[in-house]
């Protein structure tokens, strides 16, 4: 951009939004009240908000003008046609379905081609991802390359698959067992991590050895192809868009959240080249959704998300964006507080298991940071750890804990400052400083499926 170090925000602010301060003890009866799950807290009593990345994202200017223009025709709006267009540009995948949300893609896809019996390997799984296959009756498998799931490890590319792995997967199970494999890029639920071109292109070519399709789970596909610029060897001189198309040529569909890169408070899409699938989408589509040209959305959310994706493939957003969540990762790591490496696109993510080694993961060790970080600043994380993904084996009823237990801080894009993120590393730092006090939880109430959201939990005295 500059000769100058100091990477500075792409943009000016116009449009501000008061934050409510709450004191320590305020927020500890908050806490009870929400049976120790931040789920539970009205957001207002939240400081910094970084549960999620997710739909919490500061619109452009010309994303709220888009707001302004939208067209709500019910068939064949303007705004679907400048939408398709974009997401065709971008993908170039020849069916275009609006949804209105990453997880409605999900569900109409898994709907369609899983059920029992069926297999859906990924990189790892998002939660919803995993849910919507297994609400159906199939399985969902996470292969991830070892380095994937080794937080104090440095890869450059730790959201990649494990090729070897999926093979043998692939001839175990049978391809007519398989009806797609999926990539999530980046790979959320192990650190944000991006997947290499290298390791779409492999996954690619075993799939095509088997007649199976690949589809990108695509929420963060900017950040992805942004870390491929970086350090992945031949594609330094390439523009974001180059590389993104690369990307999605390897795939024959993809779902979206346009709520990560797009900068959209709401929305998504489910795009493909397969014409029969696309016939069979667009008709549970209809019954779930709406008429195939606005999908779960109003004409204005297509109009954000339209002008969002021409904004998010834009470099000096990408450098300003990487950067400012690679430094709050620096900042924690400066203090010896263990994070997981490197830092991913969207969020620095907190080793609980090194961060309160005391805690054994069946007392949900990331679920006491999560809760301490509120209750010290007011600071809303996510645990990604057991609560989220431990289970119990289904004969002997045995705890078997997630493989990670990490405690997620997303940043919202373009919504806080350097400063705001100062004031979380301070606050990070003295939970750090009294981590020997730090407490078990147990659950007291859990939902069957995405517990995460609702369950509640107790100290453990
Ligand atoms: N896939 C990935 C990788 C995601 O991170 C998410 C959402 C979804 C699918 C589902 O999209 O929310 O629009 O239905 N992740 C959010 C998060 C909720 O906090 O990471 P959605």
């Amino acid at each position: 951009m500059t000769k100058f170090k100091t990477i500075i925000e792409p943009f000016k602010i116009k449009a501000v939004e008061p934050i409510k301060f709450t004191t320590e003890e305020e927020r500890e009866e908050i806490l009870r009240k929400a049976g120790y799950n931040v789920f539970n807290i009205p957001a207002e009593d939240v400081i910094i908000d970084l549960l999620t990345d997710s739909g919490t994202n500061a619109m452009s200017s010309k994303q709220w003008a888009g707001i302004m223009d939208g067209d709500e025709s019910y068939a064949g709006s303007r705004s679907f046609f400048r939408f398709e267009k974009v997401v065709k540009r971008i993908t170039g995948f020849k069916h275009v379905i609006p949804v209105h949300q990453g997880r409605a893609a999900e569900k109409i896809l898994f709907s369609i081609v899983a059920g029992p019996g069926k297999f859906i390997p990924n990189n790892t799984h998002f939660d919803t991802t995993r849910a919507n296959i297994e609400f159906v009756g199939g399985t969902a498998v996470d292969l991830p390359i070892p380095e994937g799931v080794q937080p104090d490890v440095w890869h450059p590319f730790k959201g990649n698959m494990d090729v070897e792995r999926l093979e043998n997967f692939i001839k175990e199970k049978g391809p007519e067992n398989i009806p797609l494999v999926m990539l999530t890029v980046t790979n959320n639920s192990n650190g944000g991590q991006p997947v290499s071109m290298k390791n779409i292109r492999e996954v690619k070519e075993v799939c095509s050895k088997y007649g199976i399709p690949l589809f990108l789970d695509a929420c963060r596909f900017a950040e992805n192809a942004y870390f491929i610029k970086k350090r992945e060897k031949g594609y330094e001189n390439k523009s974001i868009l180059e590389v993104v198309q690369e990307m999605f040529s390897y795939a024959d569909g993809c779902t979206m959240s346009a709520k990560k890169d797009a900068f959209a408070n709401i929305g998504g899409f489910l795009a493909l080249n397969d014409d029969e699938l696309a016939i069979k989408a667009r008709n549970v589509l209809i019954v779930t959704e709406g008429f195939p040209t606005y999908g779960g959305l109003a004409g204005r959310d297509l109009e954000a998300i339209a002008q969002g994706l021409e904004e998010v493939i834009d470099e000096n957003y990408l450098v300003y964006r990487i950067r400012s969540v690679e430094y709050l990762a620096e900042k924690l790591i400066e203090r010896g507080i263990p994070v997981l490496i490197p830092p991913g696109g969207h969020a620095v993510y907190l080793d609980a298991r090194r961060f309160a080694p005391h805690i054994p993961p069946e007392q949900f060790p990331g679920q006491s940071i999560v809760v301490e970080l509120y209750r010290v600043g007011g600071i809303r994380g996510v645990e990604i750890g057991s609560v989220m993904f431990g289970r119990k084996d289904k004969e002997t009823g045995k705890f078997i804990p997630h493989t990670m237990e990490l405690v997620r801080l997303a940043i919202p894009r373009r919504v806080y400052t350097q400063s705001h993120i100062d004031y979380v590393v301070e606050v990070i730092t003295e939970v750090y400083k009294n981590r020997d006090k730090l407490k078990g939880y147990r659950i007291v109430w859990e939902a069957p499926l995405l517990r995460h959201f609702t369950a509640r939990f107790e100290p453990i005295e």
